[in-house]
């Protein structure tokens, strides 16, 4: 979520002074005005809350959770998670520390069978952290949700994920969904479709492209591993593109029989289709790696709304504006004007108009 949030390492005193991560989220009292900043609302706040009481119990591959406490007063309202401090996936990743080991065991312990009931739904580098003890866990946990066990839905009242991340089909579903929630099986291959790319990542390097065929392609010929990881993945993901049927916990075994030690291939005699650095798009790879700042992003939103008025009818750049908007700025607001005006530009298409109903059911709840 990126709403108003503090964040800060602090040391768990009553644990006996072990490493902790505090998340303050600052939430927007009953009656109170929205004050210039986009503040959560306190009821959906207590949502969270509640659900993090019960996830703090559950079994699952989540960060420790040290404390939960909703604040509601005058001067400050707002959630206050206390966590165990993990060391992020995404930094391990940039620093080229992980390869296909971690992979492995990515696939095995954040697979949706593992969450049991709960989904995470918004698996990625940033939000998945390594425990001293070596195991990965979800952090970010605003993005857990619980199905409802009897009607296979669940609710997920903020959907907010990188849709560059899951394939198109999956896609659909998210922007289908009505008021009564989501379908837990096709969410639950949304987790898995997710789990698949960080394990990718983890071997791969970090996505800098789409999560479609051109995508894999680039990312795979890019990538520093052997030649058969390469193909692995290559063909791992080209399956979860098509269908999405496919078994974690046998991609894990066929992965860890696959040669690491086998040939090198040299990215540099790899032909990778050019792209122009001075092209506005060509910073949306660097979106797509998760290593913009806020304000980068900002300014890139910008340039883009510049661009549309000149060049309204390039699909390009409303999917892009709707990329930055509701995936990484988490802006439902926005979203809604921006597929309203794509839809103006192309009527009737169908990935505008999922855009617009998703943008739509996630701000209706504010
Ligand atoms: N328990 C934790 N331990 C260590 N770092 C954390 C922890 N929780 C969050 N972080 C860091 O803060 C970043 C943002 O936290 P996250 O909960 O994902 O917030 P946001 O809602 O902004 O996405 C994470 O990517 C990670 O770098
Ligand atoms: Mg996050």
């Amino acid at each position: 979520m990126a709403l108003h949030s503090i964040h800060a390492s602090a040391t768990w005193l009553r644990s006996g002074g072990v490493p902790a991560y505090l998340k303050f989220i600052g939430g927007r009292g009953h009656s109170a005005g929205a004050q210039g900043v986009r503040l959560i609302g306190m009821p959906r706040l207590e949502r969270v809350a509640k659900r993090l009481c019960m996830a703090k119990v559950a079994q699952i591959p989540i960060v420790r959770i040290l404390s939960v406490d909703l604040w509601e007063g005058e001067g400050l309202s707002g959630l206050l998670i206390g966590m165990e401090q993990v060391t992020p996936l995404m930094s391990q990743i940039r620093a080229g520390e992980t390869g296909r080991n971690d992979s492995v065991q990515v696939l095995r312990s954040l697979r949706s069978s593992e969450f049991g009931n709960w989904v995470h739904f918004d698996i990625c580098p940033r939000n998945v952290g390594r425990r001293t003890s070596g195991e990965f866990v979800a952090i970010d946990l605003e993005s857990l949700y619980l199905g409802d066990g009897g009607q296979g839905v669940i609710d997920v009242s903020y959907p907010a994920f990188k849709h560059d991340r899951v394939p198109r089909h999956v896609l659909r579903m998210c922007g289908k969904v009505s008021q009564g929630g989501m379908p837990l099986p096709q969410v639950q291959r949304k987790h898995d479709g997710e789990v698949v790319v960080l394990a990718a990542e983890c071997s791969l390097g970090l996505k800098a492209y789409n999560f479609d065929d051109a995508g894999v392609e680039q990312w795979c010929a890019e990538s520093p591993c052997s030649a058969d990881e390469r193909d692995f993945w290559r063909r791992t993901l080209r399956r979860v593109l098509v269908n999405g049927d496919f078994d974690l916990a046998e991609l894990a075994d066929e992965l860890e029989r696959v040669d690491e030690g086998g040939i090198m291939v040299s990215t540099d005699d790899v032909s990778v289709s050019n792209q122009s650095d001075g092209d506005l798009f060509s910073r949306g790879r660097d979106l797509r790696r998760g290593t913009l700042s806020r304000k980068e992003i900002a300014e890139y939103r910008k340039e883009l709304g510049v661009y549309a008025e000149k060049n309204a009818g390039d699909r390009r750049v409303w999917e892009e504006l709707l990329l930055v908007s509701l995936a990484y700025e988490k802006d439902p607001g926005r979203g809604v004007q921006l597929a309203e005006q794509a839809l103006v530009q192309f009527p009737g298409d169908v990935g505008f108009q999922d855009n617009l109903t998703l943008a739509r059911m996630w701000g209706g709840d504010a």
